[in-house]
Formats: C-alpha cells, sequence, structure tokens
C-alpha cells in the first residue's frame, strides 16, 4: 500500500504485466507500420514512460516527438482542454497519438479536431488504458493496451496531483470503508 497526498493507493498491474502489455502493442503497430516511418507522438505528461518503453520495443525506423494538453486536476477530469505544445512538422507523416489513458475522451477529441487542421498523411491512437465506463465519443482508439474500471489509477506515468508518476507499477486508488 501507498499513500499520495491525502489518498491510499494498492497494488494493481506489476511492471512486469506492463512490459507484456507493451511488448504487444509494439509488435502490432509494427505489423500495420512496417513499411513506413512514424512518427510517435507522446501526450505528455503521463505517456512520458510508456512511450520510452513503446519506442524501446518498436523494432523498425521511427521518430518521436510531444505534445502537451491539460485538463486534468485531481482524481476527476475537469472537461475544459487547453493547448500547451502543439504538434510540430507533421506534414504528410504517419502519426501514431500515444496516450497514457483515456477517460471521458475529452482530450482525446480535442486532439483529432486539432489533426482536423493539420496535413498529417494519417494518424493512428494508441492508449496503454482505456476506461470503456466513462469513455463518452466515438473515436475509434486503434491500440488499446488494457480496458480497466472506472478507478482512478496512478503510476508508470500516471500522477494524483503530480505524485506517482515514478512508480514502476500501477496502483488503484483504494476504497473508503467507513464502517
Ligand atoms: P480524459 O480527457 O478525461 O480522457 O482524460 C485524459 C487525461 O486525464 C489522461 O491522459 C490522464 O493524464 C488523466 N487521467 C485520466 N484518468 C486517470 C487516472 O485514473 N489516473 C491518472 N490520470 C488520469
Ligand atoms: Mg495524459
Amino acid at each position: 500500500m501507498i499513500k499520495l497526498h491525502d489518498l491510499t493507493f494498492e497494488p494493481y498491474i506489476s511492471a512486469n504485466e506492463l512490459q507484456e502489455i507493451v511488448a504487444q502493442l509494439a509488435y502490432q503497430i509494427y505489423q500495420d507500420y512496417k513499411d513506413k516511418c512514424p512518427v510517435f507522438v507522446g501526450v505528455l505528461n503521463g505517456s512520458f514512460l510508456f512511450l520510452s518503453d513503446l519506442v524501446k520495443q518498436y523494432p523498425g525506423d521511427c521518430e518521436v516527438q510531444f505534445v502537451r494538453f491539460t485538463s486534468y486536476e485531481g482524481t476527476s477530469s475537469s472537461g475544459e482542454v487547453k493547448t500547451v505544445l502543439d504538434f510540430s512538422n507533421v506534414e504528410n507523416r504517419d502519426l501514431i497519438i500515444v496516450e497514457d489513458i483515456v477517460d471521458t475522451g475529452n482530450t482525446l477529441s480535442f486532439m483529432t479536431e486539432r489533426l482536423n487542421q493539420l496535413n498529417q498523411k494519417s494518424y493512428g491512437i494508441a492508449s496503454l488504458f482505456l476506461k470503456p465506463d466513462a469513455y463518452n465519443k466515438d473515436i475509434e482508439i486503434d491500440y488499446v493496451g488494457m480496458v480497466i474500471p472506472n478507478n482512478f489509477i496512478v503510476g508508470y506515468g500516471l500522477d494524483y496531483n503530480e505524485l506517482g508518476r515514478n512508480l514502476p507499477e500501477i496502483y488503484q486508488l483504494k476504497q473508503q470503508h467507513n464502517d
């Protein structure tokens, strides 16, 4: 069990399981992109460890860049999204958007609206986690590492008010029992 700020979290997904999930995703993406040189676009901050492991497992030529949009405060999404770091030089490139987690999908739909204004050749979307019970958009996510229930998780890049990103495994919020 670990404590971050005021909340207690319990172990959920081990570092070994994460590596297996990421290897599987790298393999799937490679099957689709082996004749191309995709640009992996990591969505900061949450995807930094996932993106780094994903490209280490990716056996072909590829490039890396980052974008950053802010929306999340505390343990529930605020709904409003702002651009902090935009896409750059994506003309005629095959992009793979790399997200840590898709929750409501607000960040994702903001990003796809932005991509509609740019002239990339194509884009695919990879997310390590998806919370289908919270997801309320119909944008297709091409590569999903793991589908999880609507619980708040931290670790492996994901934070609770900036803490927990450095944990090598995933923890979930411990349910409070008031009896
Ligand atoms: P969305 O816009 O609601 O889909 O949420 C997007 C962002 O919120 C994700 O990229 C994460 O950075 C953050 N987020 C969503 N769910 C969680 C969670 O369970 N733990 C930590 N961060 C989360
Ligand atoms: Mg994120």
